[in-house]
Formats: structure tokens, C-alpha cells, sequence
């Protein structure tokens, strides 16, 4: 979507879309706010005849739209609830509220009136960020295979009025923000959205390739040959069922803006289908374990935005690509296998295959760069999204700091994160007879814990903390009506935003 700044009013008549927020009424007759006189004016009065008639009442959601009587566009005001309430995140869920409205009806362009979005708890540059945030997220389509679309928004102006007009400066930065943000999402979003036959290990390690040409990284790609001398024994147990498209492990590197010296490494689980293997899936979703690659997915978006927005810290990005698979060369459960690290883990449900392909990537990272933090992400566990449903994260973390500046970034970006415990208990329960850790318990409580417990046998005493993004990385049409409007069905990219912002916080 393309995103415009304008000084003027949205009302002068140039677009086709005006949009105004309008928080909530009380059950007194009220006056129509000030933000909406001049579009009762450009209406005709149409807009305060519904506002007296009661129709606008600005409850979240609520959309209304009245059309110009001059044939200059449509007047559209959305409801922000209570304006003690309102957040950032209230304003880009409405902007891409608008957006899904408007779809397929003939709008192209849209403007928001910025004054109308400013409240207790928004301030003008955060509204002005929330709303291209929102619209440009809201407006994503997956169209790769589709021959038909009915159309969307193809442009937002964020409409300064007299009101703003002053700030522009300040409201360009953090809108050139949200552009490359916003942009960088759509690009993950394509990627993740590709179906298996597509997106093999080798075509995520080929985008790594493109992308670092493109914004300027230093990229390698690990075949199965060199994985094999590199003695990455996960990786190759999780890829060596698929004939046809085998392991790669690839590793990004962005060489950071800032003179702190300080490395951040950003690990992510890349299987491009996850069928279970030999512990196989039932059939019934399984379609879905295309979105399994989401992680190592999201690594790629974080290094494009860390690279576009030029924040400080060194950033290593790894993606650790396998295609989990039955066949006569797969592996299978009572396999012992030896990770990167020297550790061995015992194999007993080949469908807990994350935690295998990460243990080569996570202590690749240690061992190789010895980062400051380690960050990884991942559709780990079921067990996150029973816990935590399919809108918020799991986090776990040995480092209280680390955990509480991603938490802090996350409240800016709207991507819930909740930390949890990671105790004895649940290492306890990975400790294997016949090897050091083992990847399935007999006592299944804590999956997600229990999981992040044989992760962290690979960290060593690197500040670490653990993305488990199995829930929000991808929406469907039976979820997708409790996500905000801005997660569209299919990848969402969940967690690029929050890591990419935690990043530029360093
Ligand atoms: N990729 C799945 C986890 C998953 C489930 C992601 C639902 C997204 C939505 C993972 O590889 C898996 O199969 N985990 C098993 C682990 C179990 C066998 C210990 C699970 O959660 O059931
Ligand atoms: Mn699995
Ligand atoms: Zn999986």
C-alpha cells in the first residue's frame, strides 16, 4: 500500500475515502465533536443528522458511511470506544478496520483525518504511526495464486489539517517507520504464505540470498553437505526423510549502526512442512503445518528491518530448514542424535522436531558468535496455544532483562508476549535414560515448558529467551474473526514488529 503524508484537510475532496475516528458517546445528547464539523459540512448535514438520530455512537468496530452529496467521495467515521481507553493499538486496529470495510466497494484511495485519532493515551505521532501501521496491514492480500481480486485501498494519506500541520517533521520520521515496517511485513507475510511445494529449505535459504542483496548482508547457505561436516546431526535427522527437498541451515549477518560492539542473535525453526514424520500427524489440519517455517520466516523480516531501519546492534540471523517428512530414510523415534553442540538427544516422537533443528542453530549461534542475546522463534508447541490461544505469544527467558525489554516492545507493537516459568520441574521431565536430553516426555504437562527446557540445554549461560509463536504466526478462517483486523487469514509475521523494535530500543 502506498502511504502519503498531506497538510490539508481530509475533506477537501481529492480522495475517496475521508476517514474520522470518534470515540464513544455518553447517554447525554452531546453536541457533534469538533473533528466532525467539517465533515457534516461536506456532507450536508448528513453526518449530524446521524449523529442525532443516535446511529454514530463510536463503539469499537462501528463503522458508518455517508456519501458526499458533491459525488466528491465517501465520509467513513469509525469507532474508537472510550477515549480514556483508547491506545495505539485501538487506532490500528480501526485503520485496518476501515480498510477491510472498504474492500471491493471502489474506494482506491482513503485519508485519515489525524486530530480525530488523538487521545488521552495516543498521542498524534503514535496515532499517525497506528494508523498507516493499521491500514497497510489491513490492506495485505496473499495473491500469488489468485487470478481474480476484487480490489482494495491502494493508497492512505494521513491528513495533518490545522491542527497538525506544525508537526509534520516529526510525524514523516515515524511514518517513513511505519512504511518500512509495514512493507517488510507484506514481504514476510509472501513468504510465509508460500506453500511447501514452494517454499522448500533451499527457496528460503535462495530468499536469505536475494534479500541480503538487496539491503546489504553477508549471507551463507549450509548444504547438507557442509551441515554433515559441520555436524549439525539435528538438521539432518529432522530433513533426512524428504527426497526431494533437503536441509539447509542459513545464517545472516547485518553488521549493526552502533559503536556498542554488542551482538544480538536472532534464531528461527524453518520446517517448510511438519507431516509429523513417522509419528505422524491425524490428516485434519495438518494443512496448516505449511505455516511451520514461520520462525525461521520471521528471522528473514527481522534482518530487513534491521537492516532498513539501521539499528545499532550486530544482528545474526539464523534459520534452521528442514522438511519433516516419512520415508525410508527418515528418522525415527528411539534414534539418539548429536547436536552441533557435542550434546545428544533422544529421539522419541519424531513430531517434536523443532526443538531438534533448533539445538544445531541454537548452539551454532553460541559457539560462532557468542552473541550478547540470543532471541529464537518458533511454531514450537500445541501446548503454547492451549495455554495462550492463537492471538499471544509465549516467552520464556533465563534473563530478566532480555525478557522485559521484549515485553516492553511488544506492548508498543500490539503482539501480545506473556512470560512464562522455566523450573527444575520441567527440566527434570527431558532428562533421557540413554541420552543427555530427550525430546518428548512421558508425562505430558507443560509441553510448551518442557520444550523450551531441552532448548535451553543448547544456550549455555547466553541470555537467552524463546519466542513460542505456534498460535499467532498464522491465522485461520475459524480464528481469524478473534485476531485484529490487521492479521489477515494465512501468515501473520507475528513477531517481526515486536523484535524489530526491541532491536532498534538496544
Ligand atoms: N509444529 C508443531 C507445533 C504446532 C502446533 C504449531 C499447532 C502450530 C500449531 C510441532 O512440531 C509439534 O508437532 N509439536 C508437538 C510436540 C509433541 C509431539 C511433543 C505438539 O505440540 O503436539
Ligand atoms: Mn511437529
Ligand atoms: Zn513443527
Amino acid at each position: 500500500m502506498k502511504l502519503a503524508l498531506d497538510r490539508r484537510d481530509a475533506t477537501v475532496g481529492s480522495i475517496d475515502a475521508a476517514v474520522s475516528g470518534v470515540f464513544q458517546r455518553g447517554e447525554k445528547d452531546e453536541p457533534l465533536p469538533r473533528t466532525l464539523q467539517k465533515e457534516n459540512a461536506v456532507s450536508g448535514g448528513l453526518v449530524g443528522g446521524a449523529w442525532d438520530r443516535r446511529e454514530i455512537r463510536g463503539r469499537r468496530k462501528e463503522i458508518t458511511v455517508v456519501h458526499r452529496p458533491d459525488g466528491k467521495g465517501r465520509i467513513v467515521l469509525v469507532g474508537l470506544g472510550a477515549r480514556s481507553e483508547a491506545t495505539a493499538e485501538t487506532v490500528r486496529r480501526a485503520a485496518a478496520e476501515v480498510v477491510k470495510a472498504l474492500r471491493g466497494k471502489g474506494a482506491r484511495t482513503i485519508g485519515f483525518r489525524l486530530a480525530s485519532f488523538v487521545g488521552e493515551r495516543v498521542a498524534p505521532d503514535a496515532a499517525a504511526e497506528s494508523l498507516y501501521e493499521g491500514a497497510a496491514l489491513g490492506g495485505y492480500e496473499f495473491l500469488r495464486y489468485k487470478t481474480t481480486t476484487d480490489g482494495g485501498v491502494e493508497e492512505a494519506t494521513v491528513f495533518l489539517g490545522e491542527e497538525h500541520s506544525r508537526d509534520e517533521a516529526a510525524l514523516r520520521r515515524r511514518m517513513d517507520r511505519a512504511a518500512t515496517l509495514t512493507e517488510t511485513i507484506a514481504w514476510t507475510r509472501d513468504i510465509a504464505n508460500l506453500p511447501a511445494d514452494t517454499a522448500s529449505p533451499q527457496r528460503l535459504a535462495e530468499e536469505a540470498l536475494r534479500l541480503g542483496k538487496e539491503v546489504g548482508l553477508k549471507v551463507q547457505v549450509f548444504d547438507e553437505k557442509k551441515l554433515a561436516e559441520l555436524k549439525c546431526g539435528g538438521i539432518l535427522a529432522v530433513g533426512g526423510g524428504s527426497v526431494s527437498h533437503p536441509p539447509r541451515m542459513v545464517v545472516l549477518e547485518y553488521s549493526g549502526a552502533g559503536r556498542s560492539g554488542k551482538t544480538v542473535a536472532v534464531v528461527g525453526k524453518g520446517i517448510t512442512f511438519d507431516s509429523g514424520g513417522i509419528s505422524i500427524k491425524p490428516a485434519a489440519a495438518m494443512a496448516e503445518m505449511k505455516f511451520d517455517k514461520s520462525g525461521a520466516v520471521a528471522v528473514l523480516g527481522i534482518l530487513r528491518a534491521a537492516a532498513l531501519l539501521k539499528v545499532a546492534p550486530r544482528v545474526i540471523g539464523i534459520m534452521a530448514c528442514a522438511e519433516n517428512v516419512p520415508s525410508g530414510t527418515a528418522y525415527r523415534p528411539g534414534d539418539v542424535v548429536r547436536a552441533y553442540s557435542g550434546q545428544t538427544m533422544e529421539i522419541l516422537n519424531t513430531d517434536a522436531e523443532g526443538r531438534v533443528v533448533l539445538s544445531d542453530a541454537l548452539g551454532y549461534a553460541v559457539d560462532k558468535y557468542h552473541p550478547d542475546e540470543l532471541i529464537d522463534l518458533a511454531t514450537l508447541t500445541g501446548a503454547q496455544v492451549v495455554a495462550l490461544g492463537d492471538d499471544t505469544g509465549g516467552l520464556v527467558s533465563n534473563d530478566d532483562k532480555l525478557a522485559d525489554g521484549i515485553l516492553e516492545a511488544s506492548r508498543r507493537t500490539g503482539e501480545p508476549f506473556w512470560r512464562m516459568p522455566l523450573t527444575d520441574y520441567h527440566r527434570e521431565l527431558v532428562k533421557s535414560d540413554v541420552a543427555d536430553v530427550r525430546n518428548h516426555t512421558e508425562l505430558t504437562v507443560a509441553g510448551m515448558l518442557t520444550a523450551s527446557a531441552f532448548l535451553e540445554t543448547f544456550v549455555g549461560k547466553t541470555a537467552w529467551a524463546h519466542l513460542d509463536i505456534a498460535g499467532a504466526s498464522y491465522t485461520t478462517p475459524s480464528t481469524r474473526k478473534w485476531q485484529p483486523a490487521y492479521q489477515n487469514i494465512g501468515a501473520t509475521a507475528f513477531g517481526v514488529r515486536t523484535i524489530a523494535t526491541y532491536l532498534e530500543s538496544r
